[in-house]
């Protein structure tokens, strides 16, 4: 199957399953099932589900119910894009080429639909009976960490926050985009390893694998930011000068930023060699993360 066919199945069994796991937009209070049905089903590109899925099937063989936990994913994500959108944060119009959770459905509505999507995600896991205890908990502490303040999403969206208009520092730019978006993305493949069962070793090279893609999807987000327009991003281009903040192309400038995603490219091929052949869908969304132009 071709790599566009695999996405486009992968895709379809996300929005599936998302679809189910969300209550109805007439269920009350309908507002608040509106909004976050209107920011979840905006076309995200479900990356990190995908990450899941695929991590989970390099261990074993169609782990049954991993789709529910690759969900608990989009959900955190979803809620972490609603919220980095506010005014308050980056103060952005569009999202997913959409209007913005708050300029639909206004700022308070907003805040209270990345907290329902956040909660949601957590209960998501929290009901999973396809897997034991022990995984089970293993997986929703995964997610917590790297939805949290040290070295997490939150930690790195403070840094971000606090990093606006001062001198552009190495150091700093790796530890923001480490922990503001690598730390979502190791956790997705981790979520899958843990669920199908991975032995320490396996965990290990799986998480290394995620640390790699981590940085770079975040490398070539900064990057497209400066190169791609509006209208192919589904976000207003240009911001991320506007706002002085910290970034790959800010720091290195755009040439040495395409080496640096292309060397995480091919460090996390590497961390995936005692797989073999089965891990080369996972070897396809390396390279998707770092060729991507959206
Ligand atoms: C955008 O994430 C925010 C970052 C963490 C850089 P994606 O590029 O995965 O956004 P969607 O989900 O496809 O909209
Ligand atoms: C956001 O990074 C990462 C999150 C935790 C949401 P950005 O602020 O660069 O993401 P975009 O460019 O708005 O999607
Ligand atoms: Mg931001
Ligand atoms: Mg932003
Ligand atoms: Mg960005």
């Amino acid at each position: 199957m071709s790599l566009r066919d695999y996405l486009a199945a992968q895709q379809q069994l996300i929005e599936r399953e998302l679809e189910r796991l969300v209550p109805p937009e007439t269920a009350p209070p309908a507002t608040i099932h509106r909004a976050m049905r209107y920011s979840l089903f905006a076309g995200g590109k479900r990356i990190r589900p995908v990450l899941c899925l695929e991590a989970a099937r390099t261990i074993s063989d169609a782990p049954q119910g991993i789709e529910t936990a690759a969900c608990s994913l989009e959900f955190v994500h979803t809620y972490s894009l609603i919220h980095d959108d506010l005014p308050a944060l980056d103060d952005d119009d569009y999202r997913r080429g959409k209007l913005t959770c708050h300029k639909v459905f206004g700022e308070a509505m907003a805040i209270l639909t990345g907290d329902a999507l956040l909660t949601l995600g957590f209960q998501t896991l929290s009901h999973m009976n396809s897997v034991g205890d022990d995984r089970k908990t293993r997986i929703i502490t995964e997610l917590a960490v790297a939805a949290g303040t040290v070295g997490g999403m939150i930690g790195g969206q403070v840094a971000d926050l606090e990093g606006e208009g001062k001198t552009p520092d190495a150091q700093l730019l790796e530890s923001i985009h480490r922990a503001k978006t690598g730390a979502l993305l190791r956790a997705s493949v981790r979520m899958g390893a843990i669920y199908a069962g991975a032995d320490d070793r396996q965990l290990s090279a799986i998480s290394s694998y995620g640390e790699h893609i981590g940085l770079a999807f975040q490398i070539v987000d900064d990057m497209l930011d400066v190169e791609q327009s509006t209208e192919a991003l589904g976000k207003t281009a240009g911001k991320d000068a506007q706002q002085q903040k910290i970034t790959f192309p800010a720091v290195y400038g755009l040439v040495e930023s395409r080496r640096m995603a292309e060397t995480e490219r091919l460090s996390a091929h590497q961390a995936l060699e005692m797989f073999g052949t089965r891990a080369g869908r996972l070897r396809e969304l390396a390279d998707l993360i770092v060729q991507r132009t959206s």
